[in-house]
């Protein structure tokens, strides 16, 4: 089954918007451009709550650590002076060079289309800061990955995510048989249907995050600010289907501001399942948005 315009203008029309005072930030910003071209929930109010935890200074050199369509890249250097280098592995350089460009923040973002879990192109404490919305959790799990990360972050420098979360770790029966997962069709120039049940099951708890974060002996959390969640939110009864069909990844209900509707334009369609194997499928952990969680190097 397809959602139709109508269902989908319906589903939006019952999204609370935040309230556009408590961010300044996004001053300038319709309200289309907080969400569009962002690839999670939360658009640039995600961003504006993850900035505000990092003490960020002009002229800082701040790492977009899977920047995707270069968003909040733009953001950060448009609203607060800083260098940004916008790293991506999805989203070609040349796409995110020629919107830098046409912004005229060509000479402050520099876009590099590259997998982050590879050796990385920067000096030794090169940057202030990483920012990375939306992203972490597809590559960022482990011990290793922070290693690997903040050799590249000056002492005192931060890391700062901020994601969908989960509120309980999956279950060993879930990770067998996950909760359905999304699968997106991007808009040009990515156009392809992209099914992520592997990355679905990456994700983890914020206390997950920052016990990890705390054992690397590299970093010591200084915030962690996670939002409220409701039962509305549980994944499978969303997304519990047995055909592909339009879906809109998740309202904008109250208590989780900073987490907003996903543009109806963008589409997004769930995997094909059977409706058995959807009976069987154990009931999926609810997600909530983690607002910021910054770590600092000491
Ligand atoms: C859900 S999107 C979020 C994009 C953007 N930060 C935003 O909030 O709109 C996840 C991003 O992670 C990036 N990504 C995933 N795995 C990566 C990897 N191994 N190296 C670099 N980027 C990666 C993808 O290219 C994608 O743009």
């Amino acid at each position: 089954m397809n959602y139709t315009p109508d269902q989908i203008r319906d589903i939006v029309a019952t999204f609370q918007a935040p309230d556009r005072g408590r961010y300044p930030e996004l001053d300038g910003y319709a309200r289309d451009e907080l969400y569009e071209d962002c690839s999670g929930g939360g658009g640039l109010y995600l961003a504006a709550e993850m900035v505000r935890t990092m003490r960020l200074q002009p002229g800082d050199i701040v790492l977009d650590l899977g920047c995707g369509k270069g968003v909040a890249s733009l953001f950060l250097a448009q609203r607060f002076g800083v260098q940004v280098i916008a790293v991506n592995l999805w989203t070609p350089a040349a796409f995110l060079d020629h919107k830098f460009t046409a912004r005229g923040v060509r000479d402050r973002i520099i876009p590099l289309h590259l997998d982050v879990t590879c050796e990385l192109p920067f000096a030794e404490k090169y940057f202030d800061a990483v920012f990375c919305m939306n992203s972490f959790s597809f590559y960022g799990g482990s011990l290793a990955f922070l290693r690997h990360l903040l050799k590249h972050v000056k002492p005192g420098g931060g890391l700062c995510i901020g994601s969908e979360v989960l509120t309980d770790e999956f279950t060993p029966e879930q990770l067998e048989l996950p909760p359905y997962v999304y699968a997106f069709r991007l808009p040009p120039p990515d156009e392809r249907v992209d099914v992520f049940e592997e990355d679905f099951k990456k994700q983890h708890t914020p206390r997950w995050w920052r016990e990890l974060f705390e054992s690397s002996g590299l970093l010591d959390v200084e915030h962690c600010r996670v939002g409220r969640c409701r039962p509305a939110l549980r994944r499978d009864d969303a997304t519990r289907t047995r055909a592909r069909r339009r879906f809109i990844q998740r309202p904008d209900l109250p208590g989780t501001e900073g987490m907003g509707p996903r543009p109806p334009s963008q589409e997004v369609a769930v995997r094909p399942h059977g409706s058995q194997e959807a009976e069987r499928r154990p009931r999926g952990a609810v997600r909530c948005p983690l607002n910021a969680l910054l770590a600092r190097s000491p």
